[in-house]
């Protein structure tokens, strides 16, 4: 079968086997390339199979030679149909791992549900006694409760007033203007239990219950909080609850952490282009421009950069971890820097379907966007057959 991108709305239906391994190997080679990192051995990661999720689960593995467990939620090739870019990341991974040396499993299915939990405690308990890195990564736009049965729907939606500001459709780089009508009061508590803290906390009581959390154990969830100019639709709007709710829960898990001398920590992450953030409104114009100006000053990083330097520079340094006034990482400090700001401010007010070509990085961003699905990279034949039988070894 030959494969090619197949766009709809903000997704890809299809994606390449061999441009995702592509992408896990340039990964693993920027990784060896800064060196090793003092880093964790035994590491679970939940949300293991794209964007940053994947980058932390090969900065521990190909950066600290850590055993790694993976945990995400992927669809397997159908006939007639491509996997979901993350299984085969994953299968990718696996692969590289195993030639390696280096332990390796992995589990897909629903991590938000109590089976799938005890499933991966069961594993660690079994391969790897204890656990000392926990990344909590997941990206979804729904969560089925466990104890409740149920289903809460996230939303992008302003509180209290209509937001309306630019955006562009990154497939055609038509700006337009969009309005956003506010949320309901339930809208806010359904995207506060889908992406808030409570199932991080629900893994780290698990684990911790089961004895699978070694002493001085860190675990890590990662959040966003960008510039005014998207603040109504993101860090003001329902996701910036919840990110608030995810924040508080590292104070609340270090707290019950303090057993075995644990700590965890939510590192802020720079925008980035993953299928995660091309379905917010706005975001994607706000990228390009961010993405034009970081090049532009050679300040650019994409997810592998910045969790190998999180890992590097933060969390496995000499030493107390820096962190904000309000306890998180930053590794958005360039993203922030205030010569970047200004200038993406600057750009932003330009910025028309007949300007942005040129103003902003839209090329960049949709270059990123087919790589997510492993489109778009050097060395690999597109025109070519490709084998749809990938297993993922080690799948649980
Ligand atoms: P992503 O879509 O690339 O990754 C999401 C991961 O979660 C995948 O591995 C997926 O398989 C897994 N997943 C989703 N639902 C699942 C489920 N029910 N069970 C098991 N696995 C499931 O997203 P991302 O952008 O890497 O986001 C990861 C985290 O980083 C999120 O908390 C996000 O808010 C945060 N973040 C993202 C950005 C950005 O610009 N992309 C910036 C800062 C912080
Ligand atoms: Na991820």
């Amino acid at each position: 079968m030959i494969i090619e991108p197949r766009m709809r709305g903000f997704i890809c239906l299809t994606s390449h086997t061999k441009g995702c391994e592509q992408s896990v190997l340039n990964q693993i080679d920027f990784v060896k390339s800064k060196g090793e990192i003092d880093g964790p051995k035994k590491v679970l990661v939940i949300g293991a199979s794209t964007g940053f999720g994947l980058a932390s689960r090969i900065t521990s593995a190909f950066g600290s030679n850590a055993a790694t467990i993976g945990v995400f939620f992927e669809k397997a090739p159908q006939a007639g149909k491509t996997a979901s870019p993350g299984w085969y990341n994953s299968a990718a991974f696996q692969q590289e791992a195993k030639k390696a040396g280096l332990y390796a499993k992995s589990i897909n299915g629903d991590a938000f549900s109590d089976e799938i939990k005890a499933k991966t405690i069961a594993l660690i308990k079994e391969d790897l006694g204890q656990i000392d890195l926990v990344i909590y990564s997941l990206a979804s736009p729904v969560r089925v409760h466990p104890k409740t049965g149920v289903t809460h729907r996230s939303v992008l939606k302003p509180i209290g007033q209509t937001y309306t500001n630019k955006t562009v459709d990154f497939h055609t780089g038509v700006v337009s203007e969009i309005s956003i009508a506010p949320c309901t009061d339930e809208d806010i508590d359904n995207t506060v239990a889908v992406m808030g803290g409570e199932d991080w906390q629900m893994w780290m009581d698990e684990l911790l219950k089961a004895g699978a959390i070694a002493d001085g154990a860190k675990t890590v969830a990662y959040s966003y909080i960008g510039p005014s100019l998207t603040e109504a639709v993101y860090r003001k709007g329902t996701i910036g609850k919840a990110k608030d709710h995810l924040e508080a829960t590292a104070f609340k898990i270090t707290e019950s952490l303090k057993s075995v001398n644990g700590e965890a920590y939510v590192s802020v992450n720079k925008a980035l282009v993953t299928q995660a953030s091309s379905a917010i409104p706005v975001i994607p114009l706000y990228i390009s421009l961010l993405y034009k100006v970081m090049k532009e000053k050679g300040i650019h990083e994409g997810c592998i950069e910045q969790i190998q330097r999180l890992f590097a520079e933060r969390l496995y340094t000499s030493g107390e971890i820096a962190t904000d006034e309000a306890g998180r990482i930053r590794i958005d400090d360039w993203e922030m820097r205030e010569d970047v700001q200004n200038a993406v401010a600057e750009l932003w007010s330009k910025a028309s379907t007949e300007t942005l070509p040129e103003l902003g990085d839209l090329a960049g961003y949709k270059s990123d966007f087919l790589n997510l699905f492993g489109f778009g990279f050097d060395g690999i034949d597109y025109l070519a057959d490709v084998n749809e039988q990938t297993e993922i070894e080690g799948l649980q």
